[in-house]
């Protein structure tokens, strides 16, 4: 699993197994993830600050109050805000009881209780067999476990003191593999029960049997959309036009050729969905009267072929959406765009319109990137950056959620 773009907070107590820290760590920031380090003070006896802020990329915070850490106010409340998971390995005897306490008398502890209820903490003692074995050691997990951290049990083996028993770290790929898999279920709980219709892809409108009028939309956003749904847990259904995307068999995919066709499709299953996300690059246009068989040149030096507006789906579901019901449309523009935008999002009664531009770089059709602006009804326009498709996907439900 990628952890790209997670910010993870690693915590490092005073114990000889904080050696293994720095090997967590660059591994964590191997995978992608943003890591901040914290430590006790007891920790610097054991591991190298220098190593710890040099393979993270981050200054360490031991000191609670150290002036170079306060910005944005309190530094552990902002960093608490935006961490998506914390692992306090190796953690000590002495930190196992003041969390279990609430005693905040230094960095680590303070930043570990600030941390919203949501975010998933993991602990992973070490120590040695007699002290992890000890009365208050096991009471001290015991309430940890009743507030729902998570405590990965120290591993039986050779310790620092040469006595075999229970007590070492796990190694670096055990407590990896805890990390993602605590991670991958917090994701998948974050649309679970919702139910998410999602058009991708272009129309294709058939001219005779050879030929057809479409554009250029690769469906990679919406095919990125439908796994990103998927991935947080919600039971999608994908109306896609003609492309060749490879996609999960858990999501319930209805291919589809014209315009038509898609309004057919989205038409039926629209009021049983949460959340109706229309990416695809609709046809606005296609024949009145499509000719059989192959239309032949003959000696005419031009062709008039006359086309009829196709339904606006997205305008359609604006007009018949239940107030329970989330809408979200998209707008491909090239002038004026966040007028013609808001136009869209006000006209077609949206909950969402995703601006692309056509004339940026890294937005819109093609390619794996994308730069959007998000409008809403409701909250102020937001402006991202560049990023792939699929990291957006989950920008975009992180937005809506
Ligand atoms: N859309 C739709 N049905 C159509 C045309 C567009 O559902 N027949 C949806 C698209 O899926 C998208 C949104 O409407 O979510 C806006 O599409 P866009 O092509 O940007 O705008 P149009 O409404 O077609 O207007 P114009 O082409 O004039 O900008």
């Amino acid at each position: 699993m990628s952890l790209n773009s997670k910010n993870i907070v690693l915590g490092v107590c005073g114990s000889i197994s904080a050696y293994k820290s720095p090997m967590l760590l660059r591994e964590l920031v191997k995978k992608g993830a943003n890591v901040n380090v914290v430590i006790t003070e007891s920790a610097k006896e054991f591991v190298s600050h220098k190593v710890l802020s040099n393979l993270s990329r981050n200054s360490v915070i031991c000191n609670m109050f150290d002036e170079t850490n306060q910005n944005d106010g309190s530094w552990h409340i902002s960093l608490a805000h935006k961490t998506d998971l914390m692992i306090i390995a190796p953690c000590s005897a002495t930190s196992l009881g003041k969390l279990a306490n609430g005693i905040c008398d230094n960095a680590l502890i303070a930043l570990t209780i600030a941390l919203p209820h949501n975010i998933p903490i993991l602990i992973a003692p070490a120590m040695d067999t007699t002290m992890w074995e000890s009365k208050a050691v096991q009471r001290n997990v015991e309430t940890l476990i009743s507030y729902g951290y998570q405590i990965i049990q120290p591993e039986v083996g050779e310790l620092a003191s040469g006595i075999i028993g229970k007590g070492r770290l796990p190694e670096i790929e055990s407590l990896v593999f805890n990390i993602e898999e605590l991670l991958k279920k917090k994701i998948s709980s974050k649309l679970s029960g919702k139910k998410v219709l999602i058009t991708a892809g272009p129309t294709l409108e058939k001219i005779d049997d050879v030929r057809y009028i479409s554009n250029h939309s690769s469906g990679k956003m919406g095919y990125s959309l439908a796994i990103a749904a998927q991935e947080m847990g919600a039971n999608v259904t994908l109306i896609s036009g003609p492309v060749n995307i490879p996609i999960p068999d858990s999501i319930n995919i209805i291919n589809i050729n014209s315009a038509q066709e898609m309004y057919d499709e989205v038409m039926k299953v629209q009021s049983e969905n949460d959340i109706l996300i229309m990416c695809a690059a609709v046809s606005d246009f296609t024949l009145k009267d499509t000719f059989k068989g192959k239309i032949k040149k003959g000696n005419d030096e031009s062709l008039i072929l006359k086309l009829d507006r196709t339904k606006d789906i997205l305008a359609e579901l604006g007009e018949i959406k239940t107030s329970k019901q989330t809408l979200i449309g998209f707008a491909l523009e090239s002038d004026n765009e966040i007028e013609n935008a808001k136009s869209k999002l006000i006209n077609k009664k949206c909950d969402y319109i995703i601006l692309n531009s056509s004339n940026k770089e890294n937005s819109g059709f093609g390619g794996d990137k994308n730069t959007v602006t998000i409008l809403s009804k409701t909250k102020e326009i937001k402006s991202l950056p560049t990023m792939s498709k699929s990291k957006l996907a989950f920008e975009i439900f992180n937005e809506i959620i």
